[in-house]
Formats: structure tokens, C-alpha cells, sequence
């Protein structure tokens, strides 16, 4: 497994894979790596040749006052969990080799349909901030298809929109969300978490699930679910809940009713974690 840190190096290597024919994947992540980043890793080995994961704490996705400085840096340990699974190369580049020389505000991606609601709402800029890196990761490795999780349903519909409105010739993978034992959505951010919220935690699944039944029996009070589910995750202890909310799946609009599938997702905070989850139901119509 090649360590990379150097845009060009990183762009060579993948070309070189490329030009003898072989199917490069990519699997973006900030590292701190969980079974869910290795989920990814292994459902994007299945389908390629060569297979590069990406390790960087984007400073352009965090606002003020969000997490950045805090979050996990654990270089060393993910290089071992990623050994013995298929990965040729990690690209863990810094900050200044993505941005380098230049200084705010960077050249931004604006995805309207989809950002200004939701996690969009609550964090302005950050998919923006997403976007960019993501194209320029793409830009960089060169890959016939990188994977992305369930987990960050939002950021799943953006990338999918940006890759389809800036015709990027990638294959997105979506790959499902992997829990604890008790529900709880895999995140680097559980960490985050004292032993006290860590068990109040899986509450936030476990009510998104009661709203997917109730969609499934054919409710379409949409606004009363929702607004029922904020006021169970706030009686479980949750300290701020964003959103729980029912949406269709591929553009995140309020559902008209007519849907074969709608996605609830939710925000909530506990402590420092900002914890998001989702969940999408199939629907008999
Ligand atoms: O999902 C993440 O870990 C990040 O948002 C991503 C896609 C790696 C971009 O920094």
C-alpha cells in the first residue's frame, strides 16, 4: 500500500493504472476510520482493479466555530485498518498541498436544489465546501468510481448532482449505512460521545424507524410525524434536535404523496456530537 501526499504523484499513479487498462475506485474519507469507511473500502474492492482511499480533514466543509481543530486525526491507525483490504494507495495530502498559496474565498460549487435545507440549512457553506473537494479529489485521482455512504444522505444526493450536472465521468457507489449492535449509525463523531450520551444515542434511529412505520402504514401527516419524533428524541435527552424531516429521496423536496419511496432524516445534538441518520422506506403505491 502506496503512501501519497503529492497531488501529481497521486494523479501519475492513477494514470499509470489507467493507461494498462485497469478500473481505479476511490474511496473519499477525513480518516479516523470506522467499520463504515472499511465497508466502503470493501464494497468499492469488489469492483475495481486498483483501489485508492483518500485521508483529509477538508478545512473548506467547517464553519466557524464547527469541530474542524477537534476532529480525529489519526493517521497511523488508519494506515493499519486499512492493510491486508485491497487498497493500493493512500492519498493523505495537507491542507496547503490541496489549497495551496491561495487564501479564502475559494472558488465555490453552488448546488441550490439541494443545499439550502437540512444539514444545508443548518451548516451554510458546508457542502460548498464538500463539493470542492470532492471534485478536486476526483480532479486528482482520476477514478472510474468512488464510493460514498448512505450515512450522509444529503451529501450522497449532492455529489450524485454535481457529478450529473458537471458531467463527471465517475461512477458514484452508494454504499449502506453499518450500525452498532443497538441501532447507532456508525460516525467519527460518536466519539464524541460521554458514556451517558453514548447511551441516549441510538434513540435518534430508533425514531426514525417509528416514523418509516408510520409512513409505511400509509400515513401522510408528514408535518405531525415529524414533529412528534422531534419532541420523543427531545424527551430522550437529546440537547438540540436540527430536524427530523420526510422527504423524497433523490431531490430532498417535501413529498406530495404520490411517492414509491420516501427518506426520513434527522439531526440531533447530544453533547459536542452533532449525530445525523436516516432512514428510507418503500412504499405500496
Ligand atoms: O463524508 C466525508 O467524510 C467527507 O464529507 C468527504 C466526502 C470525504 C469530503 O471531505
Amino acid at each position: 500500500m502506496k503512501r501519497v501526499t503529492e497531488r501529481n504523484a497521486m494523479r501519475e499513479l492513477s494514470r499509470a493504472w489507467r493507461g494498462r487498462g485497469e478500473r481505479v475506485g476511490l474511496v473519499p474519507t477525513m480518516g479516523n476510520l470506522h467499520r463504515g469507511h472499511l465497508e466502503l473500502v470493501d464494497r468499492l474492492a469488489e469492483r475495481v482493479d486498483r483501489l485508492v482511499v483518500s485521508i483529509f480533514v477538508n478545512p473548506l466543509q467547517f464553519g466557524p466555530g464547527e469541530d474542524y481543530d477537534a476532529y480525529p486525526r489519526t493517521l497511523e491507525a488508519d494506515l493499519a485498518a486499512l492493510q491486508g483490504r485491497g487498497v493500493d494507495a493512500v492519498f493523505a495530502p495537507t491542507a496547503r498541498e490541496m489549497y495551496p498559496g491561495v487564501e479564502p474565498p475559494w472558488t465555490g460549487v453552488d448546488v441550490p436544489a439541494l443545499t439550502q435545507t437540512l444539514c444545508g440549512a443548518a451548516r451554510p457553506g458546508h457542502f460548498a465546501g464538500v463539493a470542492v473537494v470532492v471534485i478536486k479529489l476526483l480532479n486528482i485521482v482520476e477514478p472510474d468510481a468512488a464510493a460514498f455512504g448512505r450515512k450522509d444522505y444529503q451529501q450522497l444526493q449532492v455529489v450524485r448532482r454535481v457529478v450529473s450536472d458537471l458531467d463527471l465521468p465517475v461512477e458514484i457507489v452508494e454504499v449502506p449505512i453499518v450500525r452498532e449492535d443497538d441501532g447507532l449509525a456508525l460516525s467519527s463523531r460518536n466519539g464524541y460521545l460521554d458514556d451517558g450520551q453514548r447511551r441516549r444515542a441510538p434513540a435518534l434511529y430508533a425514531t426514525l424507524c417509528e416514523v418509516g412505520s408510520a409512513l409505511e402504514s400509509g400515513r401522510q401527516d408528514w408535518a405531525h410525524l415529524e414533529a412528534q419524533a422531534a419532541r420523543r428524541l427531545e424527551a430522550a435527552g437529546f440537547d438540540e434536535v436540527e430536524y427530523v424531516a420526510v422527504r423524497r429521496c433523490e431531490d430532498l423536496a417535501e413529498p406530495r404523496g404520490d411517492e414509491p419511496r420516501l427518506v426520513c432524516l434527522g439531526a440531533a445534538r447530544l453533547g459536542a456530537a452533532r449525530l445525523i441518520d436516516n432512514v428510507e422506506v418503500r412504499l405500496n403505491r
